[in-house]
């Protein structure tokens, strides 16, 4: 190949200034000189995919719109390659990318430990109250009630899913002095500190469950009204893994019942359309989100599992050289 010469432009759909600093900062260290970064606000739908016209490809991220029709959008404008900046791919039609002959590549692994942090601070967040102690403190108002939590010492987390993620928070959760139960269909037998359980008599003993498995057809709603009663009461339950795990209409019902003691999301169903967005001085089409964030037991968070230095420079770096290795005619062993 011939160095200095443009050999891929890719066109990066719904860029935040971090996603632009981070891949910036990147190629211009030099070693990705073959490739030529565009970075545009809207994110991938049907009706943008036409803007990748003239591109080889394209860079689209969790909260986009891969459906049937985008991907043979894209193909008329030319694209062969979509380069997916995150692990999940719920969100794209594989089938479709197959019959459009385009390869789709991932990031299938940043930086667990990132995810499962987030997961340990929501739980700690809604435990501890720690969001209403932070208005109070700096109202003067030092007094405590409201504020009594529980201790994860000596309780039992259940792990939903012990792949990269559910991996890490298990090990966070053993540091807290926790008994680990887990259900995964593949068992990973070198966490011998972790007792396999089936999901149901997980339900039935964990203080604390946090999903950490992929959507798939499956486990849809796998948190429903049945499941949520086989759980103990006043159990704590966090989804850092995509909200369609999750019924939400019958999760706020749990949290009406006060089953829960604490709930922690950064992912949830209505989420498409609004994550990523600041939406201040805009009215919700969702009731829904406005009901989860009237619980005093509940901490939302916007799908920010991901989101530290560490994790952004790891998605930048296995981005390019996935571009790269499509660039050069090679296997990058991140293809979909
Ligand atoms: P992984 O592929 O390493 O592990 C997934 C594990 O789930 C595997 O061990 C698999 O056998 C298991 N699994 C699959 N279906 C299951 C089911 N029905 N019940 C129980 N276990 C099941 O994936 P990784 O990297 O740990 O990521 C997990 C999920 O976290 C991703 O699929 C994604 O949805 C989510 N995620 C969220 C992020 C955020 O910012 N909140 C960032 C990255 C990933």
């Amino acid at each position: 190949m011939q160095k200095g010469v443009i050999n891929m432009n890719i066109l990066f759909f719904g860029t935040k200034s971090y996603d632009k600093e981070f891949f910036e900062k990147l190629v211009g260290s030099g070693a990705y000189h073959d490739l030529e970064l565009t970075f545009i606000e809207p994110n991938l739908t049907p009706e943008t995919a036409r803007l990748a016209d003239g591109y080889l490809a394209v860079c689209a991220f969790v909260n986009m719109n891969l459906s049937k029709s985008t991907i043979y959008t894209l193909q008329k404008c030319g694209v062969k390659l979509i380069l997916m900046r995150c692990a999940g791919f719920n969100n794209v039609d594989l089938e479709a990318a197959k019959e459009c002959g385009i390869i789709v590549m991932r990031v299938p692994g940043y930086s667990p430990e990132a995810v499962a942090e987030h997961a340990m601070a929501l739980v700690l967040t809604a435990d501890r109250h720690m969001h209403k102690a932070y208005i109070k403190c700096r109202e003067n108002n030092f007094n405590l009630s409201g504020l009594m939590g529980v201790n994860l010492h000596g309780r039992t987390a259940g792990i939903v899913g012990t792949g990269k993620i559910g991996t890490a928070m298990a090990k966070i959760c053993r540091g807290f002095g926790m008994r680990i139960i887990a259900y995964d269909m593949y068992p990973n037998k070198d966490l011998d500190f972790i007792e396999y359980v089936s999901f149901e008599q997980l339900l039935a003993e964990a203080d604390l469950i946090s999903l950490h498995c992929p959507l798939t057809e499956d486990n849809y709603h796998m948190i429903n009204k049945d499941t949520i009663q086989q759980m103990k009461d006043g159990v704590m339950l966090v989804n850092t893994s995509r909200g369609a795990l999750i019924k939400t209409a019958d999760l706020i019902q749990g949290i009406r019942d006060e089953k829960f003691f604490a709930v922690g999301l950064d992912v949830y169903e209505e989420e498409t359309g609004i994550v990523y967005e600041d939406m201040s001085d805009r009215i919700l089409e969702h009731s829904t989100m406005a009901r989860l964030l009237s619980f005093p037991n509940v901490m939302v968070t916007s799908h920010q599992g991901f989101f530290t230095r560490e994790a952004l420079q790891a998605i930048s770096q296995t981005t390019m050289d996935n571009a790269l290795a499509f660039v050069e005619g090679r296997k990058s062993g991140n293809e979909l």
